[in-house]
């Protein structure tokens, strides 16, 4: 008998991406085939609440049905043109996404990172061109912990060894200050050279930092004061995730330039955009800047129904209700192992009472077990960030499977 007859489906199906795929992930051993709302099913016919949202792309619900009827239409009509052509949907959308956010004007993009890097471009050109920093001078401050993504820009202004080790030589210009500390920041921004600031609201994969309040509009008034640009990364706080529309909404802070990504698509397809006023966006001209996708109908039509289903269902409310709920929940449980829990509406986390860096991993592995699906952000952090159309019988549902994997773990 062959081994692969003895395997399980999920079993032959990992098997598959270990042997022909790179091995730069580490996904817990589940193989979702279906996603419906808050559900994903694995190919053994399972059900799992998703905890995680790919990462907050997936805001909307799996497979929302408005805007997959929206993708299918337009899927049938025209998908992409580049940007050679002008298409009939791109300035509807831009006209939307603009009015939606209150900026002058938007740049699409395809992923988040492509959002970030579209943004520090825009801001050295705008500190070359409108702020007179002198030739390949210019500086941006990035905040110790951040995460925007993997291109070499991206590494570069990293602070954490398993992101940038043995990948060097790394990007010129970038320098970080510890996260959520103004005195650091105010002494940075008092180089002329500098031309932006760019931040995570919460620090989304350095395990849901939350900063202090009043950081941003601080950090906001000290880049004014300097003539510095405050960009707020946005890709995984933006869309509601956080209880309001932006979580720079929280501190009323308008950032100069905002990066959106994952759940402007709703996790159907990778859009990401970045918006900010003409002063900015203008100083970058034909040929300077883009992408093949970038703008492609498809995107565009599928960003505005992402966007729109949003507000109709007032989904931006429920994360704010609903977090306030799940975190007190969880608060009640008094878990002995259960050390922290942190976010702002629906992007929270656990800190377990730990040091076993297993820990983190081997609770997820329980929460699967039990119907939840979860990933540690660090050894001993778990990230919950559920759909936004949760409701609050689900989310009862989740704090039972919490706490019976907690206690299944702490005992085993
Ligand atoms: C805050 C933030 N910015 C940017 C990115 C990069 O997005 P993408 O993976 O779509 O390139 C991420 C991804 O997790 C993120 O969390």
């Amino acid at each position: 008998m062959s081994t692969t007859t003895t395997l399980s489906r999920s079993e032959q199906l990992i098997e598959l991406e270990e042997r022909y795929g790179a091995h730069n992930y580490h996904p817990l051993p589940v193989v979702l085939e279906k996603g419906r709302g808050v559900f994903v099913w694995d190919v053994e016919g399972k059900r799992y609440y998703d905890f995680l949202s790919a990462y907050s792309a997936v805001n909307q619900g799996h497979c929302h049905p408005l805007i997959i009827d929206v993708l299918k239409n337009q899927a049938e009509k025209l998908t992409l043109t580049s940007r050679a052509f002008h298409n009939n949907v791109l300035g509807e959308y831009e006209k939307y996404i603009t009015e939606y956010f209150g900026y002058d004007k938007v740049l699409p993009m395809n992923t988040g990172v492509e959002g970030g890097e579209t943004a520090i471009k825009l801001a050295r050109r705008w500190g070359y061109r409108v702020k007179g920093i002198a030739e390949n001078k210019a500086k941006v401050i990035f905040a110790e912990g951040n995460f925007w993504g993997r291109t070499m820009s991206a590494i570069s202004s990293s602070t954490d060894p398993s992101s940038f080790k043995d990948f060097g030589p790394y990007m010129p210009g970038f320098e970080t200050v510890p996260y959520n500390d103004l005195t650091a920041l105010a002494k940075a921004l008092t180089d002329k050279n500098v031309c932006a600031f760019m931040v995570e609201p919460i620090q989304g994969e350095a395990g849901v930092v939350v900063p202090d309040e009043n950081y941003l509009a601080k950090a906001k008034y000290l880049c004014e004061q300097a003539s510095v640009l405050f960009i707020a990364d946005e890709v995984q706080t933006g869309i509601g995730r956080t209880g309001k529309m932006l979580a720079c909404d929280w501190e009323e802070v308008r950032p100069d330039i905002l990066i959106l990504g994952k759940a402007l698509s709703g996790g159907v397809l990778p859009v990401s955009a970045v918006l900010c006023d003409d002063e900015i966006m203008l100083t970058i001209q034909p040929g300077e800047h883009g992408s093949t996708y970038g703008g492609n109908p498809l995107a565009c039509k599928v960003a505005m129904a992402a966007l729109q289903v949003l507000k109709d269902e007032n989904m931006v409310y429920n994360a704010f209700y609903l977090g306030k709920y799940f975190r007190t929940e969880l608060e009640k449980l008094k878990h002995p192992f259960i050390k922290i829990v942190r976010g702002k509406g629906l992007l929270n986390a656990i800190v377990l009472n730990t040091d076993d860096e297993q820990a983190g991993w081997d609770l997820c592995m329980q929460f699967a077990k039990n119907g939840l699906l979860a990933k540690p952000t660090h050894h001993y952090i778990i990230r919950f960030a559920p759909p936004l159309c949760i409701t609050k019988e689900q989310i009862d549902d989740c704090i039972k499977i919490i706490k019976k994997s907690l206690d299944e773990y702490t005992k085993s």
